[in-house]
């Protein structure tokens, strides 16, 4: 069994000139024709499979490629064009700095309308592999088959898989013998899982039929050399469950922190399920800087430790604070940045809608005897309002960190009737960022932006901006 190739429309000659909306290489035809082109970098020049037409634009693949961009590099990792992750691996690393920078400029200024008064450059990774403290794996009863080993005609397995969802192809997982992001510990436990469900013939989760033992596997850790490992079964057999947690610490047993969670939704969201602790501690701890910071199985925590400091003394850097302000950090988080910028100002107040992620956060005020922060739990549309700005006082400083989709238009609405004075607002997408500042915009000018490189190998970046009151 395998897939049917369609007709192939190819488009000759498509010259690669930049970079798009979400990473994506973007060129001309001869004739002028826009196409956007997956496997393609600046500079190619490449023949196109084209997926899909438009009147205004093409979109697909690279068939051939005519002339390379010396912009590319051999790609380091054997699962790259299976995997959907590190998809910038063939361009260089100042490459990607570079095309993050203007991305996040064409976000603002052309999409946004805004005028940046200054642009920092952007701060890159020095290690850009094994940066990621967070790595989420899947289990799939059925195998993502390269084309190429369809087309080999011999037999082919489909059978189970441990790694990451192929892009678009929600039932189906690339199996991953090494991830390059995480310590390769990361590596060693996923394939001791896989190999021991293979040995024992536990079922893997089939997502059509909502069946399968195994479903996911999140690891963590930390620059003090602390792993957490959360195991999330599909089903809830519990002998089962004891023999896996069993194998799986008797194999690792320096592992800091063990849980598990059974997840029989239709969803793979656990946020909403209890975590049961199987063994250690209940927490892993991390230390940026001056902050140690304890971090539970349901907290955020930035996923590249190093830049996530830079990040952090960024924050402080533009907040010029004198030790007199009071500060609202939404999106705290286990109040990361909060407890970051106490020492420096009067009082600061959090807000996160994870009340787990709160009940970090008061332990971590207590491990750093910090004093002078409150926590409030709820979404910031619904807790960030008129009376919560009764209740702790007008801010002199505003910082924001809101997740991919930006901020709620009634947080914009609030933050802008505060007339605070200064809001940095931390973003990890320049889009919502900026669509979000343009609706400031008749208050507040951008006084600078600094990016900030937290995930090498992709188009994703980190961006601080820095709004004055007009
Ligand atoms: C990008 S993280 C930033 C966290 C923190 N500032 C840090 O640096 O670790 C965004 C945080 O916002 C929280 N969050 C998402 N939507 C929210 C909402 N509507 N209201 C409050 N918190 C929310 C998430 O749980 C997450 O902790």
């Amino acid at each position: 069994m395998g897939r049917r190739r369609k007709t192939k429309r190819i488009a000759q000659d498509v010259s690669i000139s930049g970079i798009a909306d979400k990473g994506q290489a973007v060129g001309r035809d001869a004739e002028g024709m826009v196409y956007f082109v997956a496997g393609a970098v600046p500079g190619d020049v490449v023949d196109v499979w084209v997926k899909k037409k438009k009147s205004s634009f093409r979109q697909g693949v690279v068939e051939t490629f005519k002339s390379l961009s010396s912009e590319r590099v051999e790609a380091f990792c054997e699962h790259f064009g299976n995997c959907g992750g590190c998809k910038w691996q063939y361009l260089n690393y100042q490459s990607q700095l570079k095309y993050k920078e203007e991305a996040i400029v064409d976000a603002f200024e052309r999409l946004g309308h805004l005028e940046i008064k200054e642009k920092r450059p952007i701060m890159g990774c020095e290690q850009t592999k094994q940066y990621r403290n967070k790595m989420e794996y899947s289990f799939s009863s059925r195998r993502w088959v390269p084309q190429e080993e369809l087309d080999a005609g011999g037999e082919v397995n489909f059978g189970p898989a441990t790694g990451f969802h192929k892009a678009g192809a929600f039932n189906m997982v690339v199996q991953i013998e090494k991830c390059h992001l995480q310590d390769d510990l990361s590596n060693k436990i996923r394939n001791f899982v896989h190999q021991q469900a293979l040995d024992q013939e536990w079922t893997f989760h089939n997502p059509r039929e909502h069946t399968g033992f195994l479903r996911n596997l999140m690891i963590r850790n930390t620059t003090l050399g602390e792993w957490m490992v959360v195991m999330i079964f599909g089903e809830g057999d519990e002998e089962q469950i004891t023999t896996f947690m069993e194998l799986m610490t008797t194999e690792f047993p320096d592992l800091t922190s063990v849980y598990y969670v059974i997840n029989t939704k239709h969803n793979d969201s656990t946020s909403d399920l209890p975590f049961h602790h199987y063994k250690g501690a209940l927490t892993i701890t991390e230390q940026l800087g001056h902050i140690n910071y304890k971090i539970g199985p349901k907290s955020f925590f930035q996923t590249n430790t190093y830049q996530a400091k830079r990040l952090y003394d960024e924050v402080v850097n533009v907040a010029g604070l004198t030790g007199d302000e009071l500060v609202y950090d939404l999106y705290t988080g286990l109040g990361s940045i909060a407890l970051y910028v106490a020492d420096k100002c009067k009082r600061v107040v959090g807000i996160e809608e994870i009340a787990p992620a709160i009940e970090d956060a008061m332990v971590n005020m207590e491990l750093n005897g910090i004093t002078n922060a409150n926590f409030e739990v709820g979404d910031c549309k619904d807790v960030f309002n008129e009376a919560f700005v009764k209740n702790h006082g007008a801010p002199d400083l505003v910082i924001v960190d809101p997740p991919r989709v930006g901020l709620h238009k009634d947080v914009v609405k609030v933050l802008a009737g505060t007339g605070v004075d200064k809001i940095v607002y931390v973003s990890c997408n320049p889009s919502t960022q900026a669509r979000d500042i343009a609706l400031l915009s008749e208050q507040y000018t951008v006084e600078l932006i600094q990016p900030v490189d937290m995930f090498p190998h992709t188009h994703h970046v980190e961006n601080i901006a820095v709004l004055k009151k007009r």
